[in-house]
């Protein structure tokens, strides 16, 4: 045999090598810690989608029963609507429509009764809340005095309120025992 085949032969050993190294790393890389690989072992039951998000939302929990959960979110939207509605409003000097907006997301006893039910199991939410609605209250003085800078400047405060809020808390669904468990309360009236 020739010096020339030889050496080809030498090179492909060597090629054939570097390759098998690359595959062995590219398999390490791949099961490195940080990725997203399931654990091994299949007894343990693959985790719900719902516990899934919860663990991905680091936000703190606020307990709700269905009720309460559906009935808060509508209160959302609604506060969103009355944010809409202030800005359209704002932009027509109509001082009277602001006012009502505003005082829709306002304070009331009843609006802090149910956010003292709301915060029952979330320590710091039902202050959020309450400092929240004050901070609609100065909207609506703002607009009492005709005065659209103060109407502007304070629904900005009172979106910072609602931003801070969202960022901190996230609803948590419960069922009546759980809430009574986590809140050391009954359940609040089903309507
Ligand atoms: C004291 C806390 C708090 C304040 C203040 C607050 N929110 Fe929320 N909001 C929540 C929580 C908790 C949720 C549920 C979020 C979740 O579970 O992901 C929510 C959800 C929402 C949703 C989604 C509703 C749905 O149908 O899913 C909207 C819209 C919303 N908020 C608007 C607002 C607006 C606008 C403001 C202020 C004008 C505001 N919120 C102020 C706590 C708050």
């Amino acid at each position: 045999m020739t010096a020339a085949p030889l050496r080809r032969r030498a090179r492909r050993r060597a090629e054939a090598s570097l390759l098998g190294a690359c595959l062995v790393l590219a398999a390490a890389a791949c099961g490195a810690p940080g990725g997203h690989d399931e654990p091994a072992s299949s007894t343990t039951a693959p985790e719900s989608p719902q516990d899934a998000l919860d663990r991905l939302d680091g936000r703190v929990p606020v307990p709700l029963v269905a009720h309460m959960a559906d009935h808060q979110k509508r209160n959302m939207r609604d506060h969103l609507v009355a944010v809409q509605e202030i800005v359209l409003a704002a932009a027509r000097d109509d001082y009277a429509t602001i006012e009502a907006s505003a005082t829709r997301m306002g304070s009331s006893d009843a609006m802090t009764a149910m956010c003292t039910h709301m915060g029952a199991g979330a320590p710091g939410f039902t202050e959020q809340a309450l400092a929240f609605h004050a901070s609609a209250d100065v909207v609506a003085e703002a607009a009492r005095r005709h005065d659209l800078p103060a109407v502007l400047h304070e629904l900005g405060a009172t979106l910072q309120r609602c931003t801070g809020c969202h960022a901190t808390f996230r609803q948590a669904l419960v069922d009546d025992a759980g809430f009574t468990r986590l809140t050391a309360q009954p359940v609040p009236g089903g309507h």
